[in-house]
């Protein structure tokens, strides 16, 4: 009789060490000076990270993982009360670091950059399941349209909780980036009907760090999302930004028709990016 709640027990300390022992994307390995160096994207999303924590501003973005690097990490290490600082990316120290410098502390300045025809400013919330109101701007920062979006990713498979910025499928990065209007995606059902928005470059906050080197293809969509109606929660994405029908066909025929924006052939991601970008996108942590 005693058998299955030892087995019970013995099941629950198997799926904790599981969880303890996996890296929180985009890390998904131990980080540590090598001859020759570690390179990778997820080293340049360290680095940036570490350039947040006072005194190691000017660590270089080299992708590599450098003396440098491990010297800043260690500093991170001690700084922050990490046992025996090391300099080496373990899972703890992997998870403290996404704790504690994931905010870009990106703030909107109510402008709209010289050059660009239109702005698209969306604050959010940490629980991303909150959808929240975007507010489409001409160039003179005249309100054209506001509508309802929703900016939450994937959620990680083992865990249950909401990809973070950095992941391959998370939320929708915070910053400054340019946005460019795309003919529709082949898919109507997974990216609606109506000509998208496409993210190009960020400038600065999470968006310069990831977007589009790093995390391609954020957009701004709908879709005809099986027995969804608009009353409800919209799905979730894989990091774009995701409208109602209505409000995204709106924002192309507003963008085209009023704006004189020109509806760019879809470059479905290929990269360089061979257009002007003629919009700007602004998402910003308002808690
Ligand atoms: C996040 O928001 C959703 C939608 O409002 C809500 O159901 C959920 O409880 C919230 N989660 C947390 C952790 O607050
Ligand atoms: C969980 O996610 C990881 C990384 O994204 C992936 O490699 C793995 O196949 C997923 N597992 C399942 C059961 O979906």
């Amino acid at each position: 009789m005693k058998l299955i709640p030892s087995l019970i027990l013995l099941l629950f300390c198997t799926i904790s060490v599981v969880l303890s022992q996996t890296y929180p994307c985009p890390f998904f390995r131990s980080l540590s000076l090598a001859n020759p160096p570690m390179n990778g994207d997820d080293i340049y999303i360290l680095q940036s990270l570490l350039t947040r924590t006072p005194g190691l501003e000017n660590l270089a973005l080299t992708s590599n993982f450098d003396q440098p690097t491990q010297m800043a990490l260690t500093k991170f290490q001690s700084i922050n009360n990490v046992n025996s600082p090391d300099g080496t990316l373990d899972i703890y120290t992997a998870n403290l670091i996404l704790e504690l410098n994931s905010e870009d502390g990106y703030k909107d300045n109510g402008q709209i950059p010289p050059g660009f025809l239109y702005k698209v400013h969306i604050p959010v919330y940490k629980n991303r399941s909150v959808e929240t109101t975007a507010t489409l701007y001409d160039a003179n920062l005249n309100v054209l349209l506001q509508f309802p979006v929703r900016t939450h990713g994937q959620n990680d498979n083992v865990t249950g909780l909401a990809e973070n910025e950095f992941c391959e499928d998370g939320s929708t990065p915070t910053g400054l980036m340019t946005f460019d209007l795309n003919s529709p995606e082949p898919d109507p059902i997974s990216f609606g009907p109506y000509p998208i928005n496409r993210a190009i470059q960020g400038i600065t906050g999470n968006a310069a760090i990831v977007i589009s080197s790093i995390r391609d293809g954020i957009l701004m969509h709908t879709g005809e999302w099986p027995n969804w109606t608009p009353s409800q929660p919209m799905p979730n994405s894989h990091g774009c930004v995701h409208g109602h029908p209505t409000d995204i066909d709106q924002v192309q025929t507003i963008l085209s028709t009023q704006l004189n924006v020109a509806i760019r052939q879809n470059t479905y991601g290929a990269m360089p990016y061979t257009h002007q970008p003629q919009g700007i996108l602004s998402i910003e942590l308002i808690d």
